[in-house]
């Protein structure tokens, strides 16, 4: 066991599985002696940003707060599991600079065809018919990290595989104890 906090950062398109994956390692995490704080873009647009949209601007400004806190936890022991879709590599990698802890980018990612075709809150269906504007993967960019730490692939893997590659890479670099 140690208390070395670090920041997990996810970054993937709606439906990919961001929020899942953090919901599941969370009591993984906890059982190594973690305290876990789940930053989950959904919550986070509920209460710190309330108000903002899906343009460039307000998604950086979204982006940026939850780098802002994740930043506050990590460096204070916690882990910080982000589950933003945060789609611009260029703010992601400003929020990797200024984290104090360890960063590690997780893209978690999965085709299009298959968030579509899973479109569990049923938003890609009205983003097609166009009663939804700027959707991430449709009308609206997703950059895809160039070089995350980790990458899961849950198209094709079980949550099981795509969580255990997270912990084999925390504790490759000693960051579980
Ligand atoms: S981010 O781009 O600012 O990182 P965030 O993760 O907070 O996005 O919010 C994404 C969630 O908001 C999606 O999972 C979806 O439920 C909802 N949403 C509503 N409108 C959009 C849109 N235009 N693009 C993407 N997601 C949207």
């Amino acid at each position: 066991m140690n208390d070395k906090g670090f920041t997990l950062w996810f970054t993937g398109l709606s439906g990919s599985g961001k929020s899942t994956l953090a919901q599941y390692l969370t009591p993984i995490l906890k059982e190594r002696g973690k305290k876990v704080e789940v930053l989950d873009g959904d919550e986070i647009r509920e209460n710190l940003s309330k108000g903002l949209g899906f343009s460039k601007e307000d998604r950086d400004t979204n982006i940026r707060r939850i780098g802002y806190v994740a930043n506050l936890l990590s460096r204070n022991g916690c882990v910080a599991i982000t589950a933003a879709i945060s789609p611009y590599s260029s703010v992601r990698d400003e929020i990797r600079a200024k984290t104090a802890a360890a960063f590690v980018e997780v893209y978690v990612e999965a085709p299009l065809e298959v968030v579509e075709e899973r479109d569990t809150k049923g938003l890609y269906k009205k983003a097609r018919a166009g009663e939804i504007k700027n959707f991430t993967g449709i009308s609206d960019p997703y950059e895809a990290p160039a070089s995350a730490e980790v990458t899961v692939h849950t198209g094709t893997e079980s949550i099981e595989e795509s969580a255990q590659k997270v912990v084999n890479y925390l504790e490759s670099q000693g960051l579980l104890g």
